[in-house]
């Protein structure tokens, strides 16, 4: 078969296209975010993590993403002046980098209405227990492992959510179950649900960008 130039440029540039583009927003550890990258890495999700942006500077997210030839940003309300200024420049990122869909793992900042709309179910967050227990304000990082084990629940699990105005109340599009262990501290415990995510996200993810569950309108 021959090719022109043009048409293998246009060839090209259709493939690049149904390549879909991930932005991963992350605060901290960034070992969800890892997960993912590795996951586009080796082909079990059908994306690419186009950019990363971090609200903390100094997160060990943003040193993961170093290495990875990924761009990735430092974007606050203290920096940008107001709430806000700092949805201009996200929605300025996530235009540049043709973001299709955005990924909150461990992002611990509430996204701007003007970034919620422009993105409208096509946002995702994951949560360390089984929503829409243990969830909301507050619920965060050990509080939501603090909480199981006191409710005395034998098990707890992981949950992926679309993103609304509201802390962990948009619709639930995935859960997995873990055990609660009699035995069980609170780090064991943590670990346990961790763990969980990091395999959970890159099912779920690739069902996302496969079509499994709908993306947009
Ligand atoms: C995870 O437990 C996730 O469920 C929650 O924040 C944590 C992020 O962990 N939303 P890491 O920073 O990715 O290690």
């Amino acid at each position: 078969m021959i090719y022109t130039v043009a048409a293998l440029a246009l060839s090209n540039q259709r493939m690049e296209k149904t390549i879909m583009n991930i932005a991963v927003f992350a605060s901290h550890g960034g070992s969800d975010l890892q997960a993912i990258m590795d996951g586009c890495k080796n082909n079990q999700i059908n994306a690419k993590v186009a950019v990363v942006i971090s609200n903390n500077g100094s997160s060990m997210a943003l040193q993961r993403v170093a290495g990875e030839g990924i761009p990735n940003y430092h974007l606050s309300a203290k920096k940008s002046g107001s709430e806000e200024s700092l949805a201009t420049e996200i929605l300025d990122v996530l235009s540049k980098y043709n973001v299709d869909m955005i990924f909150l793992a461990g992002y611990m900042r509430m996204l701007h209405i003007s970034v919620l709309e422009r993105y409208n179910n096509r946002i995702f967050n994951i949560h360390p227990a089984l929503l829409p227990k243990f969830g909301g304000k507050g619920m965060f990082g050990m509080n939501v492992h603090t909480a199981v084990i006191e409710a005395k629940e034998s098990e707890t699990g992981v949950t992926i959510h679309r993103v609304n105005a509201e802390y962990d109340s948009g619709k639930i599009v995935a859960q997995t179950t873990v055990p609660v262990l009699e035995r069980d501290t609170l780090e064991t415990l943590a670990a346990r649900v961790l763990e969980r995510e990091h395999e959970f996200l890159v099912e779920v993810i690739a069902d996302i960008v496969n079509g499994k569950i709908p993306l947009g309108e």
